[in-house]
């Protein structure tokens, strides 16, 4: 397959176009792999999680993906990629958890950019060590989409860390290369996947070390990952998740004095980001209800250890990105 989507190639909308697109693929993929093994590095993300369902249709068990927990995952993440590919579809997976690699390797460090190297640089050394425990695989599968190639020598460069090294000796199965991110959508739903997973936001490789600002503490990334969770509950029950592209919280490094059951309580806050955007290169910012501001307020302070304040990022990109870092 070549990595030029031909003009004849209709944009796959609906479930009968996903169908014969996976026929299409199963076949493909089969007459490529034989009887030999491919590798998966199987992060939970839209793109890797509607490739491996489709190798596990074409393919069944000659598919072993490696899920590496990073430590920096959003609240179930993991478990959810457990539960639907090893308890639903059978998958031949390999779950690491690495969190104390990563943590250990992150403690202290603060500057942005030495920290995304941390993490991409251990991620690759990870799925190494894995890979080479491995017998006979020979392929290696990945979640390429098609504006990964349009922008492979864009502005996006430096979000593919947390891709894999050059040199591996691996020959590339890339299914899903030719499409947009709404068809693979489209296909991820024909293939059985929970809509959860299928309609995710976009999440940055390096996960929620991007969004605990600073040195990242476990106390503080805790609490991120909570707050991030009753934010992401709130807004699906407003059904927010529909209209909004993409929100999360950050949290800085810094405390400021409140008070919690008549006590000094010094703690964190948590911020809001919610933002649309159709390609991520400039966002404004969403009208979000003061009565489910007020809530998520509410709740955050209550419930999440070490929060005691709740802000809303009201800057539109430009100026500001929209993650932290
Ligand atoms: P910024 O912060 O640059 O983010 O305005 C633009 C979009 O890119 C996402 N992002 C990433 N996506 N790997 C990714 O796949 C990354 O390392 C990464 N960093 C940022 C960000 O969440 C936003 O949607």
């Amino acid at each position: 397959m070549s990595n030029v989507r031909p003009d004849s190639m209709a944009r796959i909308t609906t479930p009968e176009l996903a169908e014969k697109f996976i026929e299409e693929q199963i076949a493909e993929v089969r007459a490529q792999v034989g009887d030999k093994k491919v590798l998966l590095a199987l992060s939970g993300g839209v793109d890797s999680s509607v490739v491996a369902a489709l190798l596990i249709k074409a393919i069944g068990k000659q598919l072993v993906c490696v899920h590496v927990n990073h430590g920096l995952m959003r609240k179930g993440e993991s478990e959810q990629v457990i539960e639907v590919f090893r308890n639903q579809l059978d998958a031949n997976l390999i779950y690491i958890d690495a969190t104390d690699r990563f943590l250990d390797l992150l403690a202290g460090v603060s500057e942005p950019e030495k920290k995304r190297k941390i993490i991409g640089g251990e991620f690759i050394k990870v799925f190494d060590e894995e890979a080479g425990k491995l017998e006979g695989i020979s392929f290696l599968a990945q979640g390429t989409i098609y504006p990964d190639i349009l922008e492979s020598d864009g502005v996006k460069a430096h979000h593919n860390v947390g891709g894999l090294p050059e040199d591996m000796q691996f020959e590339l199965v890339e299914p899903v290369k030719l499409l947009y991110k709404d068809e693979v959508r489209v296909v991820g739903k024909a293939l059985g996947l929970p809509a959860s997973m299928v309609d995710r936001q976009p999440f940055p490789g390096p996960g929620l070390g991007v969004r605990c600002l600073g040195a990242i503490t476990r106390d503080r990334l805790n609490a991120l990952r909570e707050a991030d969770a009753i934010l992401r509950e709130e807004f699906d029950n407003a059904k927010l998740n529909e209209t909004v592209w993409q929100y999360f919280i950050a949290v800085p490094d810094m405390k400021s004095v409140g008070v919690r059951n008549n006590k000094r309580y010094e703690g964190w806050p948590a911020i809001i980001r919610a933002v649309n955007t159709t390609d991520a290169m400039s966002a404004t910012i969403e009208e979000i209800p003061y009565e489910l501001l007020h809530k998520i307020t509410a709740r955050i302070t209550s419930e999440v250890e070490g929060i005691n304040r709740v802000l809303y990022d009201l800057t539109p990109k430009p100026i500001g990105t929209i993650e932290w870092e």
